[in-house]
């Protein structure tokens, strides 16, 4: 422990006296998904990351298709149709693909749904598993998939960017695609991370994308899950409007293969450590309301003419999949 613990403290030396960067930079670093600078700890290190231990609404969660409550005011989600350029980079985190912002005429704009502002796509994080068993930061009736692709965006309408928006309220509303390994079928998520990953491969890394929509990643559903949560990773803002596409997208054996040769570390660091597993455990619900606009059949009651508030079997997509 003591030995940790100096090494923790030689580490952030390190960092603060050779590479004399910025107050985010140094804190960026100064956490992972495992050992101790894990999930547990993650509240420990910085006043502003007290969410991460003592938060009341945070994310990711497990979802319970006994929780769910069907909305009839949830509308279709909008999402803009059109392609951007991006540049994808290995964050030593994840890899997160990061659209072109400089021209604010072709926003990818994100409105609707359950959300009351118009939002602006940032950026796109995937995280997955070592095995296809694990990898998903959220969880259907206790199930993981094997990797979960984050759309990411930002109150556009309240804030100049991501930065202030992701601590602000209402700041952020994030559209999870949930990611199936599939022997035959692959979906252009998989398509788009897999192809430029080995370009990627080390911390600091970054490859220019040719354009794409952002539209094109989504699965062929209008259904989604909704809650009120936070950033899975530090500071664990408690700023974000979740929307989990009830349906997974997928990606082939091979494709995985390609993601799980991704290292959390530089290029010249003498021990690599690979990037894999970097999901963050699921937090509780704490009563918060889990909406869908999934209207399944009502059954005839013939002796009942009060409708009554039902939990439903949801999911029979997500469910269904081993
Ligand atoms: C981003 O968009 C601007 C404005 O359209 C353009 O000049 C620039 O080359 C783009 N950057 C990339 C990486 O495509
Ligand atoms: C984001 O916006 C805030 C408030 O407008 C500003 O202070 C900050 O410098 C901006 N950050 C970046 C990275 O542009
Ligand atoms: C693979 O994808 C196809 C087409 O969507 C689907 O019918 C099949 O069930 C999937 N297989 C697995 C193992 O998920």
């Amino acid at each position: 422990m003591v030995c940790g613990l100096s090494f923790l403290v030689a580490f952030w030396l390190h960092i603060a006296l050779c590479y004399g960067e910025t107050e985010f930079q140094r804190w960026d670093r100064w956490w992972s998904y495992e050992g101790l600078t894990g999930p547990p700890a993650w509240g420990n290190f910085n006043q502003k990351w007290k969410l991460c231990t003592h938060g009341g609404r945070q994310s990711p969660i497990d979802i319970l298709p006994t929780d769910l409550l069907y909305d009839s005011n949830l509308k279709h989600i909008f999402l803009s149709k059109h392609k951007v350029a991006g540049v994808i980079r290995n964050t030593g985190h994840d890899l997160t693909i990061y659209l072109n912002s400089s021209d604010s005429t072709h926003d990818v704009k994100l409105t609707d749904g359950p959300l009351s502002y118009q939002y602006k796509v940032a950026k796109i994080v995937i995280h997955f598993g070592s095995t296809d068993k694990q990898g998903s930061e959220h969880r259907i009736n206790g199930k993981s998939f094997s990797a979960e692709a984050q759309i990411v965006a930002f109150n556009s309408q309240l804030y100049n960017n991501i930065s202030i928006a992701e601590e602000s309220n209402y700041g952020l509303a994030v559209i999870s695609l949930l990611v199936s390994v599939n022997g035959s079928v692959s979906s252009p998520i998989g398509q788009l991370f897999s192809a430029s990953a080995s370009h990627v491969q080390y911390r600091g890394q970054e490859k220019a994308l040719a354009k794409f929509s952002v539209h094109d990643l989504l699965p062929l559903t209008q259904n989604y899950i909704t809650y009120e949560g936070s950033l899975t990773k530090p500071g664990c803002y408690e700023t974000v409007s979740w929307i989990i596409m009830n349906k997974p997208v997928y990606m082939t054996p091979e494709q995985f293969g390609l993601l799980r040769q991704t290292v959390s570390t530089d290029e010249t660091a003498p021990v690599k450590t690979a990037l894999e597993n970097n999901y963050r455990p699921v937090q509780n619900l704490n009563r918060r309301a889990l909406r869908t606009n999934i209207n399944f059949p009502e059954q005839k009651s013939a002796a009942c003419d009060i409708k009554r508030e039902k939990a439903y079997t949801v999911n029979q997509y997500l469910s269904k999949l081993k």
